[in-house]
């Protein structure tokens, strides 16, 4: 079975699905945050599943990633899944985990990298929206994708609402891209 480790930063809803949607094809065998108090946190304890968290501003970026690295290597990791992880990982730390580390952002890419998607998605007009699965690499939300899924932008959507129908689709979309991506 797969070895998976999560990075949260939040609410790890996400995480949620990841860890209902697992069905043997994958065990997620740590959770760990940049954020002690991110809500998720408490939802991986509950469940047993070992947890690890530092905040990079106690200790610095290097020090933390040598933790992080660490205490996934020692949870027995072999991949690792971004869900809703808010910072940006550093060069060095991708280069050791090179094509095991995935990510889901909430816009069809390469439309939208980085904050605010879904704002932008609705300043443009665009009538279509969604969420992407795809390798992490340097580059910002710039790595292969490898799953995608849509959802329609509704005339009367804020940046809430169409949130809400795109997280759902995540939910969907990420355990089936994780099983793929896990089999390469
Ligand atoms: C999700 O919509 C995810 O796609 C997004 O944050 C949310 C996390 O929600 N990720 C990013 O914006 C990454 N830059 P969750 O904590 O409930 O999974």
């Amino acid at each position: 079975t797969a070895k998976v480790a999560i990075l949260i930063s939040g609410r790890g809803s996400n995480m949620q699905s990841l860890v209902a949607a697992a069905d043997g094809a994958y065990e997620v065998v740590v959770v760990a945050s940049d954020r002690p108090e991110a809500p998720g946190l408490a939802w991986a304890l509950e469940r047993g599943i070992p947890v690890f968290a530092l905040s990079p501003k106690t200790v610095g970026k290097p020090a933390y990633e040598a933790a992080l690295d660490g205490a996934l290597r020692e949870a027995g990791a072999e991949w690792i899944a971004l869900a809703g992880y808010m910072r940006l990982l550093s060069d060095d730390f991708v280069a050791r985990w090179r094509g095991r580390i995935v990510n889901i952002h909430p816009s069809l890419l390469p439309r939208y990298k980085g904050l605010d998607t879904h704002a932008r998605a609705i300043a443009a007009g665009d009538a279509i929206a969604g969420a992407s699965v795809h390798v992490v690499t340097e580059e910002l939300d710039g790595g292969e994708v490898i799953a995608q899924a849509e959802v329609p932008v509704l005339p009367d959507d804020d940046a809430a609402t169409l949130a809400a129908r795109v997280l759902e689709a995540e939910h969907r979309l990420y355990p089936q891209a994780l099983k793929e991506f896990v089999r390469r």
